[in-house]
C-alpha cells in the first residue's frame, strides 16, 4: 500500500497540498516556502526536490487541525506516512511545530523554519508595493526585517538559524529571487 506514491513527484506533492488547503494565502505560503527551500538545498549541497517537496507539505494538515497547534505536524506526518512518503519528508513536516518538538539543528528543519518564517516577510513587503514582488529588492528586507512590527508573525530568531549557513544578506537575496521567479503563482507581479 502506497507504492505508487513513495516516489511521489513535485507535481503530486503540489496537487496534495492544494487538494488538502482551500485557502489561497496558505497555498501561497506552502508554494513560497517549497521556491525557497529548493533554491537553499542547492546552495547547501542538498536533495532540491526532496526540499522542495518538504516545503510544499509542511502545512498540509493546517485547515484540518484548524490551527491547534497541539496537532499541527503531527496529524500531517501521519498524513504523508499513509501515502507512502518517506521519514525524511514527513520527519520533517513533523518537526517543523517547534512548539511541540523543539528546536532541531538538522539542516533540512533550520532551512524549514527559515523559509517557512521569511515568506511572509516577502509577501507582505510585496504587498507594499501593490503586489509588484519584482520591485522588493533585499535592501527593502533588511529594514523590514529590523522593524518588528512590520509582518510581526516572521519569527526573526527563525530566520536567524540560517546563519549558521550563510550570510542573512545571501539568505534573503536567494529567498527573494526563488519567489519572484514563481510569481505568477503567487498571484503577484
Ligand atoms: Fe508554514
Amino acid at each position: 500500500m502506497g507504492d505508487i506514491l513513495v516516489d511521489m513527484q513535485t507535481e503530486e506533492a503540489r496537487a496534495l497540498m492544494c487538494t488538502c488547503l482551500k485557502k489561497e494565502s496558505l497555498r501561497s505560503h506552502c508554494l513560497s516556502t517549497a521556491a525557497i527551500m529548493k533554491a537553499l538545498a542547492s546552495r547547501m549541497g542538498e536533495d532540491p526536490e526532496q526540499w522542495e517537496m518538504t516545503g510544499l507539505l509542511h502545512d498540509i494538515d493546517y485547515e484540518l487541525v484548524g490551527g491547534d497547534m497541539q496537532r499541527h505536524g503531527e496529524v500531517g506526518y501521519r498524513m504523508l506516512k499513509e501515502r507512502g512518503i518517506g521519514e525524511d519528508i514527513a520527519g520533517a513536516v513533523r518537526r517543523h511545530n517547534d512548539l511541540l518538538f523543539g528546536d532541531s539543528q538538522d539542516p533540512v528543519d533550520v532551512a524549514l523554519q527559515a523559509a517557512d518564517n521569511i515568506s511572509g516577510l516577502i509577501i507582505a513587503a510585496a504587498a507594499v508595493k501593490q503586489g509588484r514582488i519584482t520591485e522588493v529588492s533585499e535592501k527593502t528586507l533588511k529594514k523590514k526585517f529590523k522593524e518588528k512590527a512590520f509582518a510581526a508573525g516572521c519569527r526573526r530568531e527563525k530566520v536567524m538559524g540560517i546563519t549558521r549557513f550563510m550570510e542573512l544578506t545571501e539568505f534573503f537575496s536567494l529567498s527573494l529571487a526563488a519567489m519572484q521567479e514563481i510569481r505568477a503563482d503567487l498571484g503577484l507581479d
